[in-house]
């Protein structure tokens, strides 16, 4: 048997406040277990000026109906606007419901509408009056408290729920809401009980450490609650306009890479094609590609290993696609100081992050062999005063003590690759 569901996506145009329908998205489930997603922008959105294509490459604009298969039916840029495992676990505790039992379509529809980017979903052809309501700094001691009443499976009253849930579209798995301060959205990340160390400080250092390095990173910074911290990160899809805020358009690396989080797509997950896909989507391919190559430095001068394509993304600016900010870096003590690998190819060598392998492909991101020499002597002398930069930031001795086989392993300087059995 077959069953069909469907909801409306809606845009709020760039530049604007105004949210109007732009396309169906239309998702038949098969008896054999699989989707196929039909996509259609509407003619009304299709006949506007400022009508826009959610992916240029595999959204374009058009009439044509257009057939999905991947991401059970649900095309990337779309899928990119909907929640993650943290936003996911919040709409089956509201509804009540185990994940068995909920489709694609239902987590896009029971969601928050002030997702990433500036996509959002209804049932109804017009989208409903927005709320325009955030959660304010002085109640997250509050939203900490119902998340982790979430994560240890206790029932949280309605009200709470419903104060805990703008901003838990954003995807990722850690527990985060979207906070209002001084006219500015921040997506606030929380402790979580099974923590080792303060990750929120950590990633607060980390984040800053890559600005150092000459990266390009969101604003971040620590809010203290009782005696927890609560990392801070400015919300680069909206900015402020008078009586509301505006939304960009988000895609991440995933939906560039026309894959998904399955480890079956893992050979799509790749640096060397996502800086291919940069020529493509970029506004300034040249620059980007380079901060791309950066980022991979860092990520393993740091080992942050968990740099999977949805911690990348590229932003609609008013003058065409960038790469976002840098977010979610992470170090990960890891005990192996013969080999690491980060999450996507890095080069030659596959996802060895060792200096061999990040000079092996330098030329698919626009350095010669020089160069990017040059940006990996860069970033080192600076990721080689994290310690001192970690103290600065308030990290414990004990938490630095807990992530120093992070930094800078033998294996990052290996210069050729190392021989052993069984490889
Ligand atoms: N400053 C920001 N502005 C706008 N969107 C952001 C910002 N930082 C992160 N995001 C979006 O929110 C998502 C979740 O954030 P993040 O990756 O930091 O969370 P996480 O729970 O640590 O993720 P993971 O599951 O990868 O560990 C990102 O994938 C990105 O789409
Ligand atoms: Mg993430």
């Amino acid at each position: 048997m077959t069953s069909e569901r469907q909801t409306y996506v809606y845009i709020q145009l760039p530049g604007t406040l105004n949210t109007v329908p732009a396309a169906l998205l239309k998702v038949e489930s098969l008896a054999d277990g699989t989707f196929v997603g039909h996509f259609r922008y509407g003619d009304r959105y299709l006949e506007r000026k400022d009508a826009i294509a959610f992916d240029p490459f595999q959204l374009p604009l058009g009439t044509n109906a257009q057939e999905f298969t991947k991401l059970k039916g649900i095309p990337g840029a779309v899928r990119d606007a909907g929640p993650d495992a943290w936003g996911r676990r919040v709409i089956e505790h509201k509804l009540e419901r185990g994940s068995g039992d909920l489709e694609e379509i239902d987590y896009l529809l029971n969601g928050p509408q002030d997702g990433a980017g500036y996509l959002s979903f209804g049932s109804k052809l017009e989208p409903a009056a927005s709320k325009r309501r955030y959660n304010r700094t002085h109640q997250l001691a509050d939203l900490i408290a119902a998340a982790e009443a979430i994560e240890e499976g206790k029932r949280v009253p309605v009200q709470i729920l419903e104060q805990l849930e703008p901003g838990t579209s954003m995807g990722g798995a850690r527990p985060k809401a979207t906070i209002e301060d001084g006219n500015r959205l921040w997506l606030g990340k929380f402790p979580e009980k099974s923590d080792r160390y303060n990750l929120q400080r950590v990633e607060y250092a980390t984040l800053e450490l890559a600005r150092r390095c000459g990266i390009s990173v969101c604003n971040a910074r620590l809010q203290s609650v009782a005696k927890q911290d609560v990392l801070m990160l400015e919300r680069f899809d909206r900015e402020y306009a008078d009586g509301g805020y505006l939304r960009f358009g988000l895609v991440s690396a995933l939906t560039l890479l026309d894959c998904g989080d399955s480890h079956l797509d893992r050979e799509r997950w790749s640096y060397l094609l996502l800086a291919d896909q940069l020529r493509r989507w970029s506004e300034r391919p040249d620059e980007d590609r380079i901060e791309l190559f950066r980022r991979i430095v860092f990520n393993a001068a740091v080992t942050n290993n968990d740099d999977h394509p949805r911690n990348h993304a590229v932003l609609r600016t008013a003058r065409g696609w960038r790469l976002t900010p840098a977010y979610d870096l992470v170090p990960v003590p890891l005990v192996s100081l013969e080999r690491r690998d980060l999450a996507m190819t890095v080069g030659a060598y596959g996802r060895t992050a060792s200096i061999y392998n990040l000079l092996s492909q330098c030329d698919r991101f626009g350095l010669t062999a020089d160069a990017a020499r040059k940006e990996i002597e860069n970033i080192v002398a600076v990721v080689g005063t994290w310690r001192d930069h970690f103290r600065a930031c308030g990290v414990s001795d004990k938490d630095i003590e807990y992530i120093a086989q992070a930094f800078l392993p033998e294996c990052f300087f290996f210069e050729k690759p190392v021989e052993s059995p069984g490889r």
